[in-house]
């Protein structure tokens, strides 16, 4: 039997912004008609979770409401754990806020078997950082892979790198290059697919023999005054398809009706964003 995930991203969910939280609501129906053994969200589920309780509880009674009768996993981004540990940033992920995470979603990461394939679903934010459950992380990836002989798909909040897994350019986007070579060699074999989000762009890519897949968000774009365009700026989900012999199919999914708010241009959401030179 085919083993069917929907995979949705980045609904940014808070009871004080109702725009996202109605996205969330039609693109929610869309995955539900669609009947998915799995409905598997890569993250950023909240608005403000790394610093608010209260958009954790909000999106976690949204999401059980939505796919009552579903089986439906999260896995953590920084806007509800916080974000990767390094000098300036203003949020990161460490013991308290994964504490406060697991307390309201049980854990930030997960392993799910099905008939031909490892589903490893992990927290990208702890990767970097340096406390026990952060270490602990690559430890079960690292046992969760030796001697697997099934297909692995890797699910996390944030692409692993632009072009390739040698890269190594600080910044927001993707798994910064020591945790990544961390994840690589814990996984021992490159995973046949590596699913996220958190860029807010859709794109479909293969590099090194794996093909990385990049959610759309539910909840807004980044204009290109803000954000380079990479891939496709559009709202929608992810709909995977992964066949008992190994293989799998990836189809993009929209929904109509969307609304397709515009980060940059909502400076009372976030804040005013830098915009991006050139
Ligand atoms: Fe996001
Ligand atoms: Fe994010």
């Amino acid at each position: 039997m085919t083993f069917r995930i929907a995979q949705i991203s980045d609904t940014h969910l808070s009871p004080d912004h109702p725009g996202f939280t109605a996205n969330f609501h039609r693109l929610a129906a869309a995955v539900r008609e669609s009947q998915p053994d799995l409905v598997l969200h890569t993250g950023d589920i909240s608005l403000d979770g790394a610093d608010k309780d209260s958009d954790l509880a909000f999106a976690r009674a949204e999401h059980d409401a939505a796919f009552a009768g579903l089986d439906w996993r999260i896995l953590p981004g920084n806007h509800d754990i916080g974000d990767t540990p390094a000098p300036g940033v203003r949020q990161p992920a460490n013991a308290e806020r994964l504490a406060r995470w697991c307390a309201v979603f049980g854990s930030d990461r997960m392993v799910v078997d099905t008939v031909g394939w490892r589903i490893l679903g992990l927290d990208a934010l702890t990767m970097g950082a340096d406390f026990p459950a952060a270490h602990e992380q690559f430890d079960a990836v690292a046992e969760a892979a030796a001697g697997c002989t099934l297909e692995v798909a890797v699910f996390l909040h944030k692409p692993l790198f632009h072009s390739h897994a040698a890269e190594d350019e600080p910044g927001y986007w993707y798994v910064p290059h020591d945790p990544r070579q961390r994840l690589i060699a814990a996984l021992g074999r490159p995973p046949a697919l590596v699913a996220c989000g958190h860029v807010h762009q859709f794109r479909d890519h293969m590099a090194a023999g794996t093909r990385h897949i990049w959610a759309p968000a539910t909840s807004f774009i980044v204009g290109d005054d803000w954000q380079e365009p990479i891939g496709t700026k559009m709202l929608g989900w992810v709909e995977h398809l992964l066949h008992p012999d190994g293989s799998f199919e990836s189809h993009l999914r929209t929904v109509d009706a969307l609304t397709l708010h515009d980060i940059g241009q909502m400076p009372h959401v976030y804040g005013a964003m830098a915009k991006r030179a050139g």
